[in-house]
């Protein structure tokens, strides 16, 4: 895994190369994201935007004129309510994304307004919708630098997470049996932390899916094999379809039997 850490004792020189290296990963993680999105995006029919959030810092206290083509009045309030610069970033991407990933749609015949016109608000569970496109299903997440919104006919959730250590309590806590148990058989290997976080991303994008978030219980949902079934939350089964970015890891759910039908009614 990439680690770079900065020293007291680095030559600016040095601190040269570690900035360009550190440039170069985040780079080279963006295109894989991109490409990932890509095919996916192609297979499954959906559209997506993903950004590098550090381009919406100067817009957090400068630029208001341009806060305010992005975003709607009533986004715009939401958006002051805020504290965090943080969330106030995440907030602002996830909103962006989402209207640029609109914009792409080829098949979609309605015009879209500007971006100030469209609204993504969240509904009670925090699920995010679009009030003006109520056919259309939308997912956000964010990681810092990245966020993506995806934009899509029928049911779907992504999640993206960097690379981290989950304490043994955690997975017990959250993880299916069936998951420990691949777990397991990893345990100690390169694989292991990229397996958690894979089954991690898979969980909270089937959450997302379901528009559930942390009402979903974690535990219940066997995210070892591709396809899911959650007979308790949902008649449908669930693909999902993962990858490892260098230190991040993305995962997409998407409704399986939405995909069968699309293909015997082209
Ligand atoms: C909110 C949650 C859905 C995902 O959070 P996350 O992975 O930490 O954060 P992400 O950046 O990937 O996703 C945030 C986005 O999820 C979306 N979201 C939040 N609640 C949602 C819900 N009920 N349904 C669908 N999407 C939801 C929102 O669009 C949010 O972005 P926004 O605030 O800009 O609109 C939730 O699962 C959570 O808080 N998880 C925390 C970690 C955890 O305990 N996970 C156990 C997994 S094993």
């Amino acid at each position: 895994m990439a680690k770079f850490v900065i020293t007291p004792k680095m030559s600016w020189y040095e601190g040269l190369i570690f900035k360009l290296k550190k440039k170069m990963i985040f780079d080279q993680t963006e295109f894989l994201i991109e490409q990932f999105l890509s095919d996916s995006s192609q297979t499954f029919g959906f559209d997506y935007t993903l950004v590098n959030m550090g381009g919406f810092f100067r817009l957090l206290n400068h630029d208001r004129t341009e806060l305010v083509k992005i975003l709607s009045p009533q986004e715009l309030e939401r958006f002051e309510k805020f504290s965090l610069p943080k969330k106030k970033l995440q907030w602002l991407a996830g909103r962006y994304t989402i209207k640029k990933a609109l914009q792409k749609r080829k098949w979609f015949s309605q015009k879209v307004p500007d971006f100030n016109r469209i609204d993504v608000l969240s509904c009670e569970s925090s699920a995010p919708y679009l009030p003006q496109f109520p056919n259309l299903r939308i997912s956000i997440t964010h990681s810092f630098p990245y966020c993506i919104g995806v934009v899509s006919q029928h049911a779907i959730g992504v999640d993206l997470e960097k690379i981290m250590e989950l304490s043994g309590s955690l997975i017990n806590q959250y993880f299916h049996p069936n998951e420990i148990k691949s777990l397991t058989e990893k345990a100690e290997t390169e694989d292991y932390r990229t397996q958690t976080i894979i089954y991690w991303t898979r969980k909270e994008a089937v959450s997302k899916l379901l528009k559930l978030g942390l009402k979903m219980d974690f535990q219940q949902i066997d995210t070892a094999d591709d396809s899911v079934l959650c007979k308790d939350y949902s008649p449908s089964r669930i693909r999902l379809i993962s990858s490892r970015m260098i230190d991040y890891c993305l995962s997409l759910a998407v409704e399986e039997e939405q995909l069968i039908s699309d293909l015997l009614n082209p």
